[in-house]
């Protein structure tokens, strides 16, 4: 199949194509997506086939607006998903609620509950408008590999599978959404993202579980390899420069020199044969860490060494999270355990 490109002007061909049952990859706010007509079964299950994604791990859908997501729903519309929607919509917060039977089973990954989002991307709207209908998208990576932030990564995954990629040039936050499960009596954080837990908690005013021993709630995506590109990324989650170095210096020897690294532009001078500067805010580390990842992987190094101080403010939580599944080895604070 020939991939095309397509742009804001032309995206007619686009919509007819969602119409027709055919897949598209669009940007978003957070990443680009991989999208197709939510209500049709056969057209979700090329989403899953493109991306080599298991049959159990469910699509987010995308609506317009809030009476998008009450379509949707079983049930009255609980109070935290209520605030979340009138708070954060449009834009990077997903809520998972008990669903009707709008959103066939098997593009739920046979959930009972259905994860719903209102993307504030221009792009990503006319596409829902011009369908009619919400439209089902998980990241438009292959599965296990970062998620993409510009049209040219998707590109590199999923050239000749899709007829069309639209580019809308890069995504703004460059992290997957942050979802909150509001299905049971207490909200769960399912997937931390570019808003934060405080946040959460503070329009909310109650307390937001983390998922964990005593929370039945998983997202099931979250329990797969995620986020690696070709080399091993290694991770230095440490504070002090001269721990910092003595890591480089062990991972320069290790890897006979062929590292990549990705980190705050201090780094620059340091010995590693490529560099790409990381920023020092959280926001702009969530906004470079995948495209990072992707740049550096295409000089081929034996290991994209990370360095990042974790920070578990904002969205400095959702990059721990990224970081602590993309990495094969961590130095210093020991995030979590690749599953
Ligand atoms: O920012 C985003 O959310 C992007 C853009 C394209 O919207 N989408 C995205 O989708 O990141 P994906 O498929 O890569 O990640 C969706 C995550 C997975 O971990 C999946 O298991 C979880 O959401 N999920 C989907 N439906 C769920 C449900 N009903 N209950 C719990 N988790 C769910
Ligand atoms: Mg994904």
């Amino acid at each position: 199949m020939k991939t095309e490109f397509l742009t804001m002007e032309n995206l007619g061909k686009a919509i007819d194509a969602l119409r027709q049952g055919e897949i598209v990859a669009f940007p978003t706010e957070t990443v680009y997506g991989l999208g197709a007509d939510a209500t049709n079964t056969r057209a979700c299950q090329k989403i899953f086939e493109a991306k080599g994604r298991p049959a159990d791990n469910p699509l987010i859908i995308h609506v317009l607006d809030l009476s998008g997501l009450e379509r949707l729903i079983r049930g009255p519309l609980p109070e935290t998903a209520r605030i979340l929607a009138e708070t954060f919509w449009p834009g990077p917060v997903t809520v998972v609620l008990p669903a009707n039977d709008t959103i066939p089973l098997a593009v739920r990954g046979g959930m009972p509950t259905v994860a719903i989002r209102v993307p504030s991307d221009k792009i990503a709207r006319s596409l829902i408008e011009g369908l009619g209908r919400p439209i089902a998208a998980p990241s438009a990576n292959r599965s296990g590999r970062p998620s993409p932030t510009r049209a040219l990564d998707v590109w590199h995954d999923l050239r000749g599978q899709i007829p069309y990629i639209i580019d809308g040039g890069e995504s703004l936050v460059g992290l997957e959404s942050t979802i909150v499960d509001c299905s049971l009596d207490e909200p769960v954080l399912l997937r931390p993202g570019f808003v934060g837990l405080e946040t959460l908690e503070s329009v909310l005013k109650r307390k937001v579980l983390l998922p964990g021993a005593n929370t039945p709630h998983k997202a099931p995506g979250m329990k797969y390899t995620h986020y690696a590109p070709h080399a091993p990324v290694i991770w230095i989650n440490m504070k002090e420069d001269h721990l910092i170095e003595e890591a480089l210096r062990k991972l320069d020897h290790e890897y006979h020199r062929n590292i990549a690294l990705l980190a705050p532009l201090k780094w620059q001078n340091y010995c590693a044969k490529f560099f790409l500067a990381l920023g020092d805010n959280v926001e702009t580390v969530a906004h470079g860490l995948f495209s990072g990842f992707r740049e550096l992987d295409r000089h081929n190094p034996d290991a994209i060494v990370v360095i990042w101080d974790e920070n578990d403010s904002g969205v400095g939580l959702a990059i721990a999270n990224r970081l602590g599944k993309a990495s094969l080895k961590q130095f210093g604070r020991v995030r979590q355990v690749r599953e």
